[in-house]
């Protein structure tokens, strides 16, 4: 397994990594349908090849050595936070969010997310950035476990819409 920065033609294949990985994020109470509807809109083909044309984002893929389908993925946005929760939440400026971190099934507990999260964090500091946040769901216990492995601690808490309605998230930070 290797992490390589993504280029524009891997837009297709990471679509397809979040979408087999969205769900695992998910309390297990999240309608099917709302899953969906994230995943067709926010991590489509056409989405991912709009993060990767944007300055602000940095995206991370882990390759296995047949390539695609990858292992997992990861997406950095440097700036300052848009959502008040997470502005009025975070102690370290400049920051960064890591926006999306998710592995297959198969390849949890075997050093993929690792490898994705020091690669993120050093981008982080290479765009300039001295912290990193994150939002993770409030029931998503293995990856609290992770990122607190990870040097992040609790800092606030924000909402995050799925579908119709609102789901609670603890928003972690970690200096660099
Ligand atoms: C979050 C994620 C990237 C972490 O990667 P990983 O390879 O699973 O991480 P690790 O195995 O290194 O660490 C997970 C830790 O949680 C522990 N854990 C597993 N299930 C747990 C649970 N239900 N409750 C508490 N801890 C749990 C593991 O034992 C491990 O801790 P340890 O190393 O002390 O034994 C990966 O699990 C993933 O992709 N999950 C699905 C998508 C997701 O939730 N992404 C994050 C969105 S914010």
């Amino acid at each position: 397994m290797t992490v390589r920065h993504a280029v524009p033609s891997d837009a297709a294949a990471i679509a397809d990594v979040a979408a087999r990985t969205f769900a695992l994020a998910c309390p297990p109470s999240t309608p099917p349908e709302a899953t969906a509807a994230f995943i067709a809109t926010s991590l489509s083909e056409s989405a991912f090849a709009d993060y990767l044309a944007d300055p602000a984002r940095t995206l991370l893929v882990a390759e296995s050595a047949v390539g695609a389908p990858f292992d997992g993925y990861a997406m950095l946005v440097v700036g300052e936070p848009a959502d008040p929760d997470v502005a009025g939440a975070i102690r370290i400026r400049p920051t960064a969010e890591l926006s999306k971190i998710y592995v297959r099934t198969a390849s949890h507990g075997r050093g993929t997310a690792a490898e994705l999260m020091t690669r993120s964090l050093d981008a982080a500091r290479s765009a300039g950035a001295d912290g990193v946040w994150l939002g993770t769901n409030v029931e998503n216990a293995r990856a609290q476990r992770f990122y607190a492995k990870h040097g992040f601690v609790v800092v606030g808490a924000k909402r995050f819409k799925l579908g119709d309605r609102y789901e609670d998230d603890l928003v972690f930070e970690r200096a660099l």
